[in-house]
């Protein structure tokens, strides 16, 4: 094997069933007694934050909470955020919920120790921007799908301009990520969907990146077979717990994957119609999933059958390509099996600037990272196909 390869997680993870019990101690372990504790109506009305306000009472923590965190967080709710972390005397975050609350509390992280507001860091330009360390940065998922606990970008919206970005930092990764599967329990079947359904794009594109290699892939391609595995139950059966853990598990092998690698063609795409059109990530993601994967798949045939594998194809006695275009049917099978709407029309998504967009997106740098990259006109095709 040649080549040159880097790995980094500097986010100390802690998973298990109940490990959400052990926040006191964790956050005091940073010698700080007051935290921000960041996350959104949703999460506040399911009952999940007394598993976790309860811990750090006893740990003699003070918490301020702010819960004002939208689906697609804009830059000013960061600000905002900031506004009370600052006049409250806060000393460290903790962020509670999915992708949105997680990624406004690693965001205020970053602007408690560095100037300005959350627009002037938006942006691949804005990379090395931030000088000083983040405060420290708990991160509890109550979703399985962003991995946003571990990684290096913040993604935010700003509505002004219309665009959805990340401030990207070596900075902004979370000091701790700890994941306790029965947090997911309680979220409905259709975030439950989207959520997972983001983590399997995460991992089928971390695992063709041409950035990857024996240690992402390793991760990538479990992360794959849980999510073949444990999403359909989720879904239809989110008591389960097994299932829960599974997906729980995905997401984050997935986003130890993707942390290092990049992503590539599918969330190039649909990372500016998020921005457009305000719609479901992980949805969005799972809709052009298959027609990318269509098109990428002469860049990876022997990587494609293996993916058919992890979800449970029978491969035996196919051709490699063959056996290749069994990993779109089963993608296709899983989609439908959990109810994923069939086109992003369903989302208000319209062909009117299509055109125009495609072309930005061939310039994209998860683009070129693709197995086989496209051209503005054959992302075009995709979108097409995807409508
Ligand atoms: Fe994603």
């Amino acid at each position: 094997m040649t080549g040159q390869y880097e790995f980094h997680l500097t986010t100390r993870i802690i998973y298990s069933t109940n490990s959400s019990t052990k926040i006191g101690e964790i956050a005091s372990g940073f010698g700080k007694k007051k935290y921000q504790f960041i996350t959104d109506t949703g999460v506040a009305g399911a009952g999940v934050l007394d598993c976790l306000l309860e811990p750090l009472k006893s740990a003699g923590i003070d918490t301020v909470l702010f819960d004002k965190v939208e689906v697609n967080p804009t830059v000013q709710t960061v600000d905002k955020a900031c506004e009370q972390y600052n006049s409250e005397g806060c000393e460290g975050v903790i962020a509670v919920g999915g992708g949105s609350p997680m990624d406004t509390g690693k965001s205020v992280g970053v602007l408690a120790t560095n100037p300005g507001s959350a627009s002037d860091y938006l942006g691949p330009d804005n990379w090395g921007k931030i000088k000083n360390p983040s405060v420290p940065v708990i991160c509890v998922p109550t979703t399985a799908g962003t991995a946003a606990e571990i990684t290096d970008v913040a993604v935010l919206s700003d509505p002004e301009r219309k665009v959805k970005l990340g401030i990207f930092s070596p900075y902004i990764v979370p000091a701790v990520a700890l994941l306790d599967p029965l947090l997911t329990i309680s979220l409905p079947p259709e975030p439950t969907r989207d959520s997972g359904l983001d983590a399997l794009c995460h991992a089928i594109e971390s695992y063709l990146s041409i950035n990857s290699w024996c240690a992402s892939e390793a991760l990538t391609l479990k992360a794959i077979e849980l999510a073949g595995r444990h999403l359909r139950t989720a879904v239809h059966n989110g008591q389960n717990v097994e299932a829960r853990d599974g997906m729980l598990m995905a997401s984050l092998l997935a986003g130890m994957g993707f942390r290092n690698t990049k992503l590539c063609l599918v969330h190039a795409i649909t990372g500016p119609i998020g921005g457009l059109y305000n719609c479901p990530h992980g949805a969005i993601n799972a809709i052009v999933l298959p027609h990318a994967m269509r098109f990428m798949l002469p860049g990876a045939v022997s990587k494609y059958r293996n993916i058919a594998i992890a979800l449970g194809e029978n491969v035996e006695d196919l051709s490699e390509r063959t056996a290749a275009e069994r990993a779109i049917k089963a993608v296709e099978q899983l989609s439908e099996d959990i109810g994923l709407p069939k086109g992003l029309s369903v989302y208000g998504v319209k062909e009117q600037g299509l055109e125009k967009l495609s072309e930005t997106i061939a310039g994209n740098f998860q683009n070129a990272l693709s197995p086989r990259k496209a051209s503005p006109k054959e992302i075009l095709d995709i979108f097409k196909a995807a409508l």
